[in-house]
């Protein structure tokens, strides 16, 4: 699946630069920049904010039990600016199937972060999870992150309908080829620096206060030998958590479990008493 190409929307020509169209072309629609929330700056350059911009929907790229991740292709007609981009669209609250359950809301603290106290501020954090907010959740996850300068995608925008991040592959003639998650990668790649690049994730984390809380080759991607992580929703807060480390340990013999039927020499016991000792330290 990932593998898959998807085939580009024609580029050319779409309308003439010097009229003004009053809708967009069959299939597609305007940028939907205005309006939505907006990702950190400053911006990486290849985030498309004019207000004449044109997406499309290329297909879904995955469906998942809480969500379905969509390819959207946004570019500005008349020009060559172009950018792909991973739409994450959760189901409506009758329609879906959480398996995060409620053990990751427990003793959630809300602290450290303008926008996860800017939440807090609003309304009770957990009851804001529980009815339904988790593309709200990864999103300040992923804002947060990102100015950590952790491996994540950028998160472009928020708005009531879906997620737009950073899409995590290739692009070109051939079309967009989304980027293997890391169970799935060849058996060439070098398992070393894939796992220094988790345990520095997880390092980092962890002096941050959190765990992942899903962590696993499904939520791993791996392009250009780099390790990006995805599908936040669920960050746990090590210490308010009353199952913080539980979650925690679980991240960590997840992926060690993994690397080590790979074949590479990993300690998972000693990487959660570095990780637990850091997370403990911010208490
Ligand atoms: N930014 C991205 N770039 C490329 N591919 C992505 C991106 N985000 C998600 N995907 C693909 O979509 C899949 C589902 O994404 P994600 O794990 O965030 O959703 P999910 O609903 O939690 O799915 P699941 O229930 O399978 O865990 C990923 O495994 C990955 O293959
Ligand atoms: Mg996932």
């Amino acid at each position: 699946m990932a593998h898959q190409p998807f085939h580009l929307p024609e580029r050319q020509a779409l309308f003439s630069t010097d009229t003004c169209p009053d809708s967009p072309p069959e299939g597609e629609r305007w940028s939907t920049w205005d309006g939505a929330t907006h990702g950190p700056v400053p911006r990486p350059d290849w985030v498309i904010t004019d207000l004449g911009a044109v997406e499309a929907d290329l297909g879904i790229l995955k469906s998942g039990k809480e969500a379905d991740v969509h390819v959207v292709r946004r570019w500005v007609p008349g020009t060559t600016r172009s950018s792909l981009l991973a739409a994450k669209r959760y189901r409506s609250s009758e329609h879906r199937m959480f398996h995060r359950d409620a053990g990751y809301l427990e003793g959630r603290r809300v602290r450290r972060s303008r926008e996860m106290r800017a939440m807090a501020r609003r309304t009770d954090f957990g009851k804001e999870l529980l009815t339904g907010q988790w593309a709200h959740a990864e999103f300040s996850a992923l804002v947060e992150l990102w100015e950590r300068g952790l491996p994540v995608p950028y998160p472009v925008q928020l708005d009531e309908a879906e997620m737009l991040m950073e899409f995590i592959g290739t692009d070109g003639p051939d079309g967009a080829i989304a980027a293997p998650r890391l169970h799935q990668v060849r058996t060439d790649v070098d398992l070393q620096s894939l796992f220094d690049q988790f345990r520095d994730l997880l390092l980092d984390l962890a002096e941050a206060g959190w765990t992942h809380g899903d962590l696993s080759p499904y939520n791993a991607l791996v392009h250009e030998d780099r390790l990006v992580v995805i599908d936040w929703p669920q960050i746990v807060d090590v210490i308010g958590n009353p199952q913080g480390f539980g979650f925690l340990e679980r991240d960590v013999r997840t992926m060690c479990d993994w690397f080590s039927r790979k074949g590479l020499a990993v300690d998972a016991h000693e990487l959660f008493g570095e990780a637990a000792a850091l997370a403990a330290a911010t208490a």
